[in-house]
């Protein structure tokens, strides 16, 4: 094959790398040859999942931070930057989930889902700009959900943040072009991972998936790897301010 998908030599950061779709891609990212930064809060699961990486010949290193620690975010991607010198691709995954009515939603935890989904994402973004654009090249992906484009009760916070990000991406996108760097936004479907434990644990809610997704099923981790490897690689290269949705055709189905 050619080197069209391949990221030899690539380093790039991964915020809730320890599991989950943030896990799915950077194993994707560095069967692709790249060195992968995985991130997330807790030092023993991501050390965990950086060993099982290791131990199949994968590239892979841990940097634990809260992202809405924003002094914390900060320091954490200079550090990667210096010590690699270059960022190729930073991930910008890490979310958080809150499901209560609507007058049951505390201002404290819009806040705490807003700064997680969308603030520590325009704070990583910024960090990582600043590591890419001396070289004149990078690749920010961040992580949003079909569910900053329709909606469902309940996750008030989510959908709100998700729905910046999408407009996050487009002024990055503007701004950055010209400096060789690339944003783009992943929107996954639905996924079986822990963050929807409560949802593929009712048999209802599943059925209701299997009703609205045109593949008719939950997707599985895995199948996020390949947008990540695509926007990341050279043959994403002219692909700016997207938003590639991952979703098994559900937000297209009337
Ligand atoms: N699963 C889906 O169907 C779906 C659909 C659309 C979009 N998404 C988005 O995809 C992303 C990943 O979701 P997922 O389903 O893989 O969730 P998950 O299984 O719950 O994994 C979340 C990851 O984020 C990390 N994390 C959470 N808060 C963090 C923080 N403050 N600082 C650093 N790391 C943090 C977690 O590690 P620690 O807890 O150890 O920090 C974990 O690695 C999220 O942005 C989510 O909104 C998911």
């Amino acid at each position: 094959m050619s080197d069209l998908f391949s990221l030899k030599d690539h380093v790039a950061l991964v915020t809730g790398g320890s599991r989950g779709l943030g896990l799915a891609m950077a194993t994707a990212m560095a069967e692709a040859g790249g060195t992968v930064v995985l991130n997330g809060r807790d030092p023993k699961t991501l050390d965990a999942a950086a060993a099982k990486l290791k131990a199949r010949g994968l590239k892979a290193e841990t940097a634990p931070f809260d992202v809405s620690d924003f002094d914390a975010a900060t320091k954490a991607v200079a550090a990667i930057a210096r010590k690699h010198g270059r960022l190729d691709a930073a991930v910008l995954n890490a979310g958080i989930q809150h499901r209560v009515p609507l007058l049951e939603w505390k201002t404290e935890d819009f806040q705490r889902v807003i700064d997680t989904n969308l603030t520590a994402c325009f704070v990583l973004a910024r960090e990582a700009a600043r590591a890419m654009i001396p070289r004149g090249a990078g690749r920010i992906i961040m992580t949003g959900s079909i569910m900053g484009i329709v909606a469902r009760p309940t996750i008030h916070g989510y959908t709100a943040a998700k729905a910046g990000l999408a407009g996050l991406c487009k002024t990055l996108a503007v701004e950055l072009g010209p400096k060789g760097v690339t944003c783009n936004v992943i929107c996954p479907g639905f996924f079986e991972t822990e963050m929807n434990t409560a949802l593929t644990q009712n048999p209802d809610f599943t059925a209701w998936v299997k009703s609205r997704v045109p593949l008719g099923r939950w997707a599985k981790p895995p199948e996020i790897g390949g947008a990540a490897v695509f926007l990341a690689s050279p043959a994403g290269s002219f692909v700016n301010g997207h938003m590639l949705v991952v979703d098994g055709g559900m937000v297209d189905m009337a």
